[in-house]
């Protein structure tokens, strides 16, 4: 039976605006009759007594402990932490994610204990030291610390298909809208989903329901919270044509009428491929979605993200100078957008219908609603977005009917005080706090002069109210919260993560290309032919498309880090690629890996035969101890222990081979599997840390770091690689996927699965993370190659 959603849609939308209309109404009313000033006067006066303790001549004396920057995450925390503030800080920001996000009512007693507990924990997570690196970036908010979580969870398949997501999200964002805030959001939903659930789980559900149940919130927040980035916020920016947009809209409104992605139909120009990619993923979400429930729930959850589309696609269309809407059209679109986003997110896990909190939600909505338009003022203002802000600063002297948004954001405040939240004093506590702190952000941002201005259009009406809301902003201490700060810093680090993230791709690119130029044979003049079939055979495997990850690590580190001069260790960066493509050689052969293909050619034994291959091999190996032994800049017992050490590796290397092909068919246990990963390649990435600091003469402490990192990057490299010859492509990888399965071989996909091995590596990528905050300095490369290393695809 075809699911009626049209109809249960249109009702829905109708029923949502009556009751907006009559919200509207009410907070229009009391802003004429300024009722609202009389009853926030009084909830002033009670919420001062806790904040403006000193106001009589004290605050000399405090004003030194008081302020302390916000940037610097843990610091602040700790401040707090000595000042006693925390406990307070902690549970107004917990209090108003339970209103805002969670629709909750502070009166409960079940409510104030959840909330305590929460405040407990995160307190806890946040009192832990923060290790050296951490400084600015709270452990929580890297994927470590979020896989960490899922492993607790018992959600690790989730995240890993979200990481993967995320990536690619991340890599679609069209210029011209900010990639930092589209992902904000999308992890703010999430987030927001798995909230949801946690609450509604409660205490005593079973263990592998919670799994169950929280690895679904996890998709759904994915599915749900892409439309923030690929529907609002696309349709918001300049990025499609106006014919497009059009086109777009449509589609989404198909799609939610009707309950099916409609066929994306004919695109084309420069946006095509961004729209396939995005048309695919929506496609993908809304099937999750609509499979996740029984109909009724999917008819809710898809009416309730019709009534969402629609309300904001009216908001869309304003034209700015157009000086003709009334004041409810300005309104009434903005009640229903702001409250349905937030019922969608309890929705979309099916939640049972809460008629509480579906009431608080619906009233709570405009209130962020109007403080997030009030900070964004100036930039909706250039963008040309209607908002009531905007809206009222570009006609309001022509038309005195409009009323003032800024007041009827605080007859909002009034009525959620006093309606809503039947006068309770923690939320009033809460929202006051939000409030001012509010105007406190916009002033700190705006400066004093532009401030005083803004003031002055919003306020200057009602100049006995204004007199004590300034007060409040002048003197309020321990108005912050939380999620504000959480908010700065996943920005900060989002920004900071994608300007690293270039800078490691272009350095990885220029040292590539440096190396390349260094490594090749020259065959002189004169030798005998003999020697030279060998140089050419060598060359013919070292001018296929190698990846150089080796070197390049080599040179970062000794350059970059160590200040080593890079000619100084050209032919230590020789030696290394000298040693890994003859491994590669030996192991392409008919004998061990039996491969055709590598870097994207033909294997050596292929073009010529097994004993050239072998011969090539032998060569290479030989001409990487010349290398080492040519690192003339160097003290000569130094250079020693290099060659020694290498030499010491290169046995074991050839140990790991030999279990790995002794290995073949058999059923491997995890010990054995890292034993040999680590010993075939992990030991080479551990040579390409270690000798460069042998060189630099670095402390032992160190080195055993790096060594601990290379151990667990070099496995979780060798598990990519598993993984990748059953997932990747032979084009892309330039050697033969499915070569593993073909030769019967064990490794940690044939043993534990995609998905078991998936887990092994993302393990694997947090212990080395781990190690990385041991190394005594900071090293983004490191971070960024260990990230490289479990997402490439070659
Ligand atoms: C392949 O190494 C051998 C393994 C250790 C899995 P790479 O993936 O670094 O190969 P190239 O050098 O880029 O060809
Ligand atoms: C080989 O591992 C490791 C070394 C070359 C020492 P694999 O056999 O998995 O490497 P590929 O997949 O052939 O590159
Ligand atoms: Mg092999
Ligand atoms: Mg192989
Ligand atoms: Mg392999």
């Amino acid at each position: 039976m075809k699911e009626n959603f049209e109809n249960t849609a249109a009702r829905e939308y109708r029923k949502a605006e009556l009751k907006a209309v009559s919200y509207y109404t009410a907070l229009y009313n009391q802003v004429i009759d300024k009722s609202y000033i009389s009853n926030l006067t009084h909830d002033i006066q009670l919420w001062k007594k806790n904040h403006l303790k000193r106001w009589n001549g004290l605050s000399l004396f405090s004003r030194s402990s008081r302020k302390q920057e916000h940037r610097d995450f843990y610091r602040y925390i700790q401040w707090l932490n000595v000042t006693g503030k925390l406990e307070g800080y902690l549970d107004r920001s917990i209090s108003y994610i339970y209103m805002r996000d969670l629709g909750k009512d502070l009166q409960s007693d079940e409510t104030q204990k959840r909330i305590r507990r929460t405040a407990d924990d995160v307190s806890r997570l946040l009192l832990k030291p923060p290790s050296r690196n951490q400084a600015v970036q709270p452990e929580f908010m890297n994927l470590a610390g979020a896989y960490r979580w899922a492993q607790k969870e018992g959600i690790e398949a989730a995240i890993i298909w979200l990481f993967k997501k995320l990536r690619a999200v991340a890599g679609h964002i069209p210029e011209g809208m900010s990639a930092e805030h589209a992902q904000r959001k999308l992890i703010k939903i999430i987030v927001g989903v798995v909230l949801h659930v946690t609450e509604e789980l409660g205490e005593d559900t079973a263990p592998e329901e919670r799994s169950r149940r929280l690895d679904a919130a996890v998709r759904l927040g994915y599915s749900y919270g892409l439309t923030y980035p690929f529907v609002d916020d696309l349709l918001d920016s300049q990025i499609l044509t106006s014919a497009e947009k059009e086109q777009y809209s449509a589609l989404i409104r198909t799609a939610l009428l009707s309950g099916e992605v409609p066929e994306l139909g004919v695109w084309s120009g420069e946006n095509t491929e961004l729209i396939r990619y995005i048309h695919a993923e929506l496609s993908e979400a809304f099937l999750y979605i609509s499979g996740y429930r029984e109909t009724d729930i999917r008819q809710r959850f898809f009416a309730q993200s019709y009534v969402f589309f629609q309300a904001q696609d009216i908001d869309r269309v304003k034209a700015l100078d157009y000086g003709g809407y009334t004041n409810e059209e300005l309104y009434v679109p903005v009640i229903l957008k702001s409250s349905s986003s937030r019922l969608i997110a309890r929705s979309v896990i099916g939640a049972p219908e809460d008629e509480g909190f579906e009431e608080r939600t619906f009233y709570f909505g405009i209130y962020n609603q109007l403080a997030d338009d009030f900070a964004d003022m100036e930039q909706d203002l250039k963008d040309g977005a209607v908002t009531p802000y905007t809206y009222y600063l570009q006609h309001h002297l022509q038309r005195p009917d409009l009323i003032n948004p800024f007041e009827v954001y605080w007859a909002v405040i009034s009525n959620l005080i006093h309606t809503v939240y039947h006068s309770d004093p923690r939320a009033r506590e809460v929202i006051l706090d939000r409030a001012v702190n509010g105007l406190k952000r916009y002033k700190e941002r705006a400066g004093a002069v532009k401030y005083k201005e803004t003031m002055m259009i919003f306020a200057g009406g009602i100049p006995e109210f204004n007199r004590v809301l300034q007060k409040m902003v002048r003197k309020a201490d321990d108005v912050d919260f939380f999620d504000k700060l959480l908010r700065d810093g996943m920005i900060e680090q989002l920004r900071k993560d994608a300007a690293d993230q270039e800078a490691f791709s272009q350095s990885f690119q220029h040292v590539r290309t440096l190396i390349n130029n260094e490594l090749l044979f020259s065959a002189e003049a004169g030798i005998p032919a003999i020697q030279d079939r060998l140089i050419h055979a060598a060359n013919y495997s070292l001018e296929g498309d190698g990846k150089r990850v080796r070197p390049i690590l080599t040179w970062v580190m000794g350059v970059n880090e160590y200040g080593l001069d890079g000619q100084d260790i050209l032919p230590l960066l020789r030696s290394l690629e000298y040693m890994h493509t003859a491994s590669l050689i030996f192991d392409d052969l008919p004998s061990q890996d039996n491969a055709a293909k590598r870097r994207g050619r033909e294997t050596l034994h292929q073009v010529h035969s097994s004993a050239v291959a072998e011969l090539t091999g032998l060569y290479m190996i030989q001409q990487a101890t010349f290398q080492q032994a040519s690192l003339n800049r160097f003290k000569p017992e130094t250079v020693l222990a290099l060659i020694r050490y290498s030499a010491e590796k290169a046995a074991d290397m050839c140990m790991g081979q030999m279990m790995d092909l002794d290995a073949k068919g058999q059923a491997l246990t995890l010990e054995q599997l890292d034993r040999i990963s680590f010993y075939k390649t992990g030991i080479a990435f551990e040579a390409c840390l270690v000798m460069p600091a042998m060189l630099a003469e670095v402390e032992e402490e160190e080195i055993a770091a790096l060594k601990r990192y290379a151990y667990h990057m070099g496995i979780a490299f060798q598990i990519r690689d598993d993984l990748l010859d059953v997932e990747g492509d032979t084009e892309v990888l330039g050697k033969p996927a499915g070569n593993d399965a073909a030769n019967n071989q064990s490794n940690f996909v044939s043993i534990l699965g995609v998905e078991g091995a998936g887990k092994e590596m993302w393990r694997h990528y947090c212990q080395a993370s781990d190690a990385l905050q041991e190394i005594p300095r900071d090293i983004p490369f490191l971070k960024h190659l260990l990230h490289y290393v479990v997402n490439r695809e070659r």
